[in-house]
This record gives structure tokens, sequence and C-alpha cells, in this order.
């Protein structure tokens, strides 16, 4: 089985650039197919979510030319089937973007529904809610979702929870429907935004993204485009709080420190010390950072894609901070990993009671998901002595080059297959 073994206890100390977000890639990759143009789209992460989100493109007959690691042309023309296989949908949840796609441009898709998953039920109501108030027909059978319309029509649209899957998903479905959809409680993440300007820069028209309400005027067609990936915003949180954790000093380049906001001031409420530059932050781990309380919210909120990896910093610091995960249902699996190495955390429901201690002990643990992975390297880069980290395929599914940009940070660590 894939592991890191990482010897702790070197602040990590230089610079990292910033891959491409991959949550922003998923959604545009499969807003790709909705032109019968070439698409160029750059910056993308060379991650696995990415790698198998074009093979599924491809498996349903979409032209895709990888230019390289970074760098994909896209072309819908071809595509002769509007199924998507269930091995796609079992290894990425975001194969569901493909019944937003595949029903905006050919009205009709046939989806194999996404399982739970490690952090929380995860289910899709919402999206089925804005597919039928567009005017599809959903039915649910065998483990798969069938939707398809006559027509797709403008509907006005107010989510019951904010949530980034359906926001991208209905987009995807109304780019080109008759008339102009609302969605209200949008989700407000950077990737919605970078999703709804690239659909723009085909020829969507598309007013609000970044807000609550975004409005949709349907078009006839899209065109082919040319694009760049915004920089990946929690690739980037992971980086300041390995800083901070390891007591180190890093430069994090090619990042929007505006997406980072909420992450900056956590870290200097701890007294962290943290500069901005034009598309940079630098990160100056304080010896002694004191405890602070954090609630992931929705977007400007703080992430709760960042939970693991500032609970791990909050749990090297003075006094106890309370975590409070506001999205979803069973984000602390990591804490029993942790507590391995030496972390006091006591987890009541979607609460975690965080006490600060000098520092964690190297040990064997396993990652249980992406980002509860990430905090674990965190955690073992700070630890004394030798952690060894299994399951690591789901790190490598976020993650470019995890292990090398560490390791030139001054950080040890290496892969074992
Ligand atoms: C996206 O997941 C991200 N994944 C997640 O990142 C991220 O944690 C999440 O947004 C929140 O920011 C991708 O973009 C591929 P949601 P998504 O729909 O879209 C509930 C990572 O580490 N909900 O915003 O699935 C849901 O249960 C991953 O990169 C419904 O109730 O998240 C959750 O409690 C992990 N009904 C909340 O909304 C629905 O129909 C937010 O979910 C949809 C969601």
């Amino acid at each position: 089985m894939e592991q890191y073994i990482i010897e702790g206890g070197t602040p990590l100390k230089g610079e990292v650039t910033i891959s491409g977000a991959k949550n922003a890639a998923l959604g545009i990759l499969a807003a790709s197919i909705l032109t019968d143009e070439d698409v160029l789209i750059e910056n993308i992460p060379d991650v696995n979510d990415i790698n198998v989100m074009l093979e599924a493109i491809s498996n349903i007959g979409a032209r895709v030319d990888r230019i390289d690691a970074h760098t994909v042309k896209i072309n819908g023309s071809t595509i002769s089937e509007l199924e998507v296989e269930d091995d796609y949908m079992r290894r990425i949840r975001a194969s569901y973007y493909f019944i937003g796609a595949l029903l905006g441009k050919y009205r009709k898709a046939r989806v194999p529904l996404p399982g739970g998953c490690a952090i929380g039920a995860r289910p899709i109501d919402q999206h089925i809610k804005g597919f039928r108030a567009l005017g599809a027909e959903i039915e649910i059978d065998g483990g798969s979702l069938y939707a398809y319309a006559d027509q797709l029509t403008a509907a006005h649209i107010f989510f019951d929870v904010v949530t980034v899957g359906a926001t991208i998903n209905v987009m995807l479905a109304a780019v080109m429907a008759k008339g102009q959809t609302i969605i209200e409680n949008a989700a407000r993440e950077p990737h919605i935004v970078d999703v709804a300007n690239f659909l723009n820069s085909m020829g969507a028209k598309i007013k609000g993204a970044g807000t609550d309400i975004i409005r949709i005027r349907g078009v006839e067609s899209l065109h082919g485009t040319e694009y760049a990936i915004i920089p990946d915003q929690i690739e980037s949180g992971t980086f300041m709080c390995m800083a901070a954790a390891t007591r180190g000093d890093i430069l994090i380049k090619n990042v929007i420190p505006k997406h980072l906001e909420s992450i900056t001031a956590k870290l200097q409420e701890m007294g962290n010390e943290v500069q901005e530059f034009d598309e940079a932050v630098r990160v100056i781990g304080a010896p002694l950072q004191r405890h602070t309380d954090i609630k992931t919210q929705p977007y400007p909120g703080f992430p709760t894609d960042m939970q693991p990896q500032i609970t791990v910093a909050l749990a090297l610091a003075e006094g106890t901070s309370i975590v409070t995960e506001g999205i979803f249902e069973k984000r602390f699996k990591y804490v029993e990993e942790l507590a391995r190495m030496g972390g006091r955390i006591r987890v009541q429901g979607n609460v975690a009671i965080v006490d600060g201690v000098r520092g964690f002990s190297g040990a064997t643990v396993t990652a249980p998901d992406l980002r509860a992975g990430a905090a674990l390297v965190i955690a073992g880069l700070q630890a004394s002595g030798r952690t060894r980290i299994e399951e690591i395929g789901f790190i490598k599914r976020g993650y470019e080059d995890f292990d090398k940009k560490i390791r030139a940070l001054g950080g040890r660590i290496r892969y074992l297959q």
C-alpha cells in the first residue's frame, strides 16, 4: 500500500508554487463538453481526480489531447455516449457534473449515483431539485440517475442549503435553457466564480457568481475558448498551516491572497506572521502560538476543506481551542489517528475540543480522507521521530507532487509504493 515515511522535527523553510485548483478544474472539465468546438484549458493540477475526470470525458467519446501535465485540449463534438460508467462515479464524486453538462447540452444523461464517503452522507437532493425545476424528468433506478427533458426552461431555484456541487451542476444545465434562470442561496466559493468565468468565456451569460444570487440567461450554443484555472485555495492553506505547525517560514507563490483571508486571519489570531503580496503569501510560524476557535462555513467563512489542517496547528498551540465543523457530519475521523501521535483532542458530535500540546511524537497512522491525510503529514513533519502514513492514495487525489514540494522546503518525507 502507498505510504509516506516522515522524519519530523525540521521547520519547513523556502518557497513553494501552488498548482491549479482541483475543485475548479473538475467543474470546468465537465463544462468543456458543452461546446462542439475546441477548448484549451491551462494550469490544471496533475492529480488523480483530474486524470480520472479526463478519462471519463474520453470514455463518453469526446476528444481529449493532454498537451502536457497541466494543459489539455478537449473537443466535445464526438460525444456518442450519454451514460457515464459506474467506475468513474465510484472513483470520483465530481462525475456527477456530467449530469448537468449532458443534460444542458443533449437534454439527456445517465450517471451512477455518487456514494457517501468518509466525511458524510453527501446527498444530491439539491442537484435534483434544480434539474427538475428546469423541466427535467429525473428517475433513479438501479443505482443510477436518469435525467431527460424535451426542453429546458429557466427557473427560479432557491437552494435549501449552500452547496458547491449543486450550484455548479445547475449552472451547467441552465446555460442553454430558455430564459433567465435565477439561483438563490448559491455557493460563493472561488471555484464557483472560476467555472462561471469559464462558461462566460464560451459565450454563456452568467452574472452574480461569487454572490448568493446567480442569474443565467440561456444562450443557443457555446463556442470554444482558452482558459487558465485559478490557483488552489486549499493547497495554499495547507502549506500555510504547515509553516505554522513546524514553526517554519514559507513563501507560498502563485496564490490569490483574497481567497485565503479567513485562513490568514486565524493564523494571525494564533500569533503567526502572515505577509501578503500580489500573488503570494509568506507565513512565519511563531514559536509560541495561541489557541483560537474555528467554525467551518461556506465561503467566505473558514473552509471545511481546511478544518483538519488548522486543527493540527491548533493542537500545537497554547491552551484549548474549539473547532466546529459546520458543513459535514463526519469530518473528525483523523482525530483518533492524531491521538496516536500525542494529540489531545476530544470530539463531541460536530465539535472538537483541542488541548494544545508541546509537540507530537512519530507513529504509524492511516489517512482517512484527502484533507485529513494532508493534516497527518503536517503533524508528522512537526513530530519528533518517524511517522508512517498509510493509505496516502487519498492525498494524491488532490495534491500535486506533495512530497516533492515538501522536500524542497527541507521536509524529510519519502514516498513508498
Ligand atoms: C465540494 O463538495 C468539494 N468537492 C468538497 O471538497 C468541499 O468540501 C465541499 O464542496 C464544500 O466546500 C468538489 O468540489 C469536488 P457541497 P460538494 O455540495 O459539492 C450538503 C475536497 O477535499 N448537501 O457544497 O459535494 C452536503 O451534505 C472535497 O476537495 C445537501 O444536503 O459539497 C454538505 O453537508 C471534500 N444536498 C453541504 O451540503 C445536496 O444536494 C455542502 O456540500 C448537496 C449538498
